[in-house]
Parts: structure tokens; C-alpha cells; sequence
């Protein structure tokens, strides 16, 4: 109904916040847009220089993915009308109201959604983000690794969201295409 309608827009608004963009400007770090990859996300403001900027970015942008998701859990709504809003968080990170619609590649917002979706699954995520960063030290390769197994992890576990993760899965998968194409040619940068 119309209460599902205003939580799905109030996602996309939680979404929409440009978290590394606010952090950088506070803590008088370069514009991550104007740096590195060009990506306002966690691993490029690392990049610039910021390992504060970097927590406070990961925090943020996870942060905004489980609040996009509370009133959700606390109105014991259904897993489709929650499938609906976390896509909406996904969507605002990607293109943001906020920011020019040209937002960030998803990976914390991800985890933050899936947080208040089942917790476990990020759990799993962050374990295999990791594992795949110790290893290749390329933090695109981790999110993308990430994103690959995402599906299954929720297919093992809360089937009910699949449907809403394989459209993540697929719109993450697009905004990591420079570093796909990148990696593909061994010229993405590494830690
Ligand atoms: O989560 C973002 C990461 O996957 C890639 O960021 O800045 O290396 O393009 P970046």
C-alpha cells in the first residue's frame, strides 16, 4: 500500500546520501570523485590517502543500507515489500538524487542492506571480500568475487530475497564494468 510506496522512496533517499563525498569535505580530504578511480566509495578514499575517511565512508554507507531497512523490520513487513526497499537503497547509492544521479559502485550499501535483511549473509560476504583482497590485494576483484557468490550464499539461505539480490548482483556487476575491463587487461591498480 501507500506505507510500502513512502518506505521504498524513503530507501532510495537513505540510498541517495553521497557518504564519501560528506566525509572527504569534513575531513578536508581531495573530492574521491576527482581522485583515484573517481569512485566515492570506501577503497578510493583508502586510496587517496585516508584510512579515517575510508571507516568513516564503510560505516556510513553501510549504515544507510541497514536504517533504509528498519522500518521495514520494525513494521514486520513481507520479503517482497523489504526485496523492494532494499533494492530502492541500492538504487539511490547507485544514482543518487543527491549527488547528480552519478553515485558509488554499492559494495558497503550492499552489506548494510543485507545486514538487516539476515545478518549471516554479511557475514559470509565480508569474509570473502576479505579473503579475496588478502589474496590479490585488488579490492575490485574482492567486490566482484563478492557479488558472484552473494546468490548463492542467499539461495542457501533466505531464498525469499534471491529475486532482489540477483537484480543487486546484476546492477553491481554493471558499476564495477570499468574495473571489470580493467582486470581483464592487468591493468587494475593494486594495494
Ligand atoms: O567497492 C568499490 C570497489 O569494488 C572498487 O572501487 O575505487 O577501486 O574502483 P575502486
Amino acid at each position: 500500500g501507500l506505507i510500502t510506496i513512502g518506505l521504498v522512496f524513503l530507501a532510495y533517499l537513505w540510498g541517495s546520501i553521497p557518504t564519501a563525498v560528506l566525509v572527504c569535505h569534513a575531513l578536508n580530504i581531495p573530492d574521491p570523485r576527482k581522485k583515484g578511480s573517481g569512485n566515492p566509495g570506501t577503497t578510493n578514499v583508502l586510496r587517496i590517502g585516508s584510512r579515517k575517511g575510508a571507516l568513516f565512508t564503510l560505516v556510513g554507507d553501510a549504515g544507510k543500507g541497514i536504517l533504509a531497512l528498519l522500518p521495514c523490520s520494525l513494521l514486520q513487513l513481507s520479503s517482497t515489500e523489504q526485496s523492494f526497499c532494499a533494492l530502492a537503497a541500492i538504487i539511490g547509492h547507485l544514482f543518487p538524487l543527491f549527488s547528480s544521479f552519478r553515485g558509488g559502485k554499492g559494495i558497503a550499501t550492499t552489506f548494510g542492506v543485507c545486514v538487516s535483511l539476515f545478518w549471516p549473509i554479511t557475514v559470509l560476504q565480508s569474509c570473502i571480500w576479505c579473503l579475496v583482497f588478502a589474496v590479490s590485494r585488488t579490492a575490485s576483484l574482492a567486490s566482484i568475487a563478492t557479488v558472484l557468490i552473494t546468490p548463492i550464499i542467499v539461495g542457501l539461505t533466505e531464498p525469499t530475497y534471491l529475486p532482489a539480490i540477483l537484480i543487486i548482483s546484476a546492477l553491481l556487476l554493471l558499476s564495477h564494468r570499468v574495473n571489470i575491463s580493467n582486470l581483464l587487461q592487468g591493468k587494475e591498480p593494486r594495494f
